[in-house]
């Protein structure tokens, strides 16, 4: 896929395709770029990938692969072979890890998804990593020596929160993707995520996309709710 235009990728958390389908046949004839996460896809598996692809949704499927890089190389080419538009792993995985997930996932024509590497999650914050993963730094330093991990092993950029977009690119390149989640409404409550922004607010950051889930899945209205995000995150 070559770098998308800025957009606002809608997280579709749910246990079965019949709940995808029905969240996504409220939007109409509209296509919103979707992320494909753990839950779906344990639940229904690639077809689900390919039943989202063939009604034209741009996919992010947002797998985190962290494993030995032989199981992340053989794991990544069977991914690819979906069409999805977006892969992921942890960068904590090493750079080792990082070069054979993109190997894997090069199509025998030669092209390939993009590849994000998580960096922090989200809902992680400075302390719970120095007490849980004894990872002493700041969070900022952290998430930028990351993000370099993940440039140097040719990846396409990092997960971080909208708080980091602006170092990522600093230190990475205007060019190298910000994807981020953490994102909620002014008013909304944050829930299980940590280091959060606005939509508004992850635009002035550099945030490249926008990842948003329960703001607009479990909103009255979510069609309404994803059109504020678009408007808000684009401007
Ligand atoms: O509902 P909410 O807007 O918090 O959803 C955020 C989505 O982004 C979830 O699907 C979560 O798995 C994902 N995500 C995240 N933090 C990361 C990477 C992915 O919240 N670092």
């Amino acid at each position: 896929m070559s770098m998308p235009r800025k957009d606002v990728i809608v997280a579709c958390d749910f246990g079965s395709r019949a709940e995808a389908l029905d969240f996504l046949g409220m939007f109409g004839e509209d296509r919103p770029f979707v992320k494909i996460g753990m839950e779906l896809f344990y639940a229904e598996g690639p077809d689900m990938v390919r039943a989202l692809k063939a009604r034209g949704h741009r996919i992010f499927l947002d797998l985190k692969l962290h494993d030995i890089p032989n199981t992340v190389r053989r794991s990544m080419a069977v991914l690819s072979a979906l069409d999805v538009d977006i892969c992921n792993v942890h960068a904590a995985g090493t750079a080792e890890m990082m070069r054979a997930a993109l190997e894997g996932l090069v199509r025998p024509d030669g092209s390939r998804p993009l590849l994000i590497a998580v960096t922090q999650l989200t809902s992680t914050s400075e302390e719970r990593m120095h007490s849980d993963l004894l990872i002493d730094r700041p969070m900022p330093e952290v998430v930028r020596h990351y993000a370099r991990t993940a440039r140097d092993a040719g990846l396409d950029g990092v997960v971080c929160s909208p708080l980091e977009a602006g170092d990522v690119h600093r230190c990475c390149g205007q060019g190298f993707l910000a994807v981020t989640p953490g994102v909620r409404f002014a008013e909304g409550g944050a829930g299980d995520q940590v280091r959060v922004a606005t939509p508004a607010r992850a635009r002035e950051l550099g945030s490249d996309l926008i990842v948003v889930g329960r703001p607009i899945t479990r909103a009255a209205d979510p069609v309404a709710a994803w059109k504020r995000c678009v408007r808000e995150f684009l401007g």
